[in-house]
């Protein structure tokens, strides 16, 4: 199973876009962006005319904070990672038409007080499964140890799907949350408040390595 740190990239536009992607491009694989629409969550990003044209030589996966993002999917073309939040989907044929339509890849994210039998049903056909550890909406706050259950359990039902924790993931949380069952950390002000961004990573690289090592033997 991969282990891997993903840095997100919250910003209102494409040149922070950018300056963020080419601060972090050495020392990871997946770039997370993260798109509001200021209704699902009060704040707002970037959106889809921002997301052409995307730097090569990287993954992106999207994380869409949006309500219905079967009307906004469908515009992004390219080999993506789309991370609809289970809350904000109407309806799921049409969101299935927008992620072929891309050309991408459907994962799902959900709340923190979404419970897992809202995402039973889609399990099957996506690659990923984003569990929140913050309410969305902003970086910088404080990790909720409550959702360490929820990654517990779906690591339980799913011992190899990829299960990535986003929100509030700094060395310390980095740890818990590995240790619950999350292969995968998504992390913004833990990375790109630091000086040395390279060295960041690492840090939360080893928390990573240490925590999913405690729960592995
Ligand atoms: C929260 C976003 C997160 C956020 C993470 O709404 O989905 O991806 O940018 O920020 P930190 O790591 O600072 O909590
Ligand atoms: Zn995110």
């Amino acid at each position: 199973m991969a282990l891997e740190i993903i840095p997100a990239v919250l910003v209102k536009t494409k040149e922070e876009l950018l300056e963020h992607i080419s601060r972090v491009r050495n020392y990871v694989k997946t770039i997370h962006i993260d798109i509001m629409d200021n209704k699902f969550v009060p704040n707002f990003t970037i959106g889809v005319k921002e997301l052409q044209e995307l730097p090569s030589g990287l993954k992106y996966e999207i994380h869409w904070m949006v309500q219905r993002p079967e009307e906004w999917v469908g515009k992004v073309k390219g080999p993506y990672l789309h991370m609809v939040h289970v809350e904000a989907v109407e309806s799921w044929d049409n969101l299935a038409k927008a992620v072929k339509e891309s050309g991408g890849r459907l994962g799902v994210a959900l709340n923190p007080e979404t419970s897992l039998e809202k995402i039973n049903p889609y399990l099957k056909n996506v690659e990923k499964i984003l569990v929140m550890s913050v309410h969305p909406g902003f970086y910088g706050q404080k990790y909720i140890p409550e959702v360490e259950a929820k990654i517990r359990e779906l690591r339980r039902m799913l011992p190899k799907a990829e299960i990535e924790a986003d929100g509030g993931i700094n060395p310390e949380t980095a740890l818990r949350a590995s240790e619950a069952g999350a292969n995968g950390l998504a992390a913004a002000s833990a990375i790109f408040a630091k000086p040395d961004v390279g060295k960041a990573v690492e840090e939360l690289k080893n928390s990573l390595k240490r925590g999913w090592g405690e729960r592995h033997g």
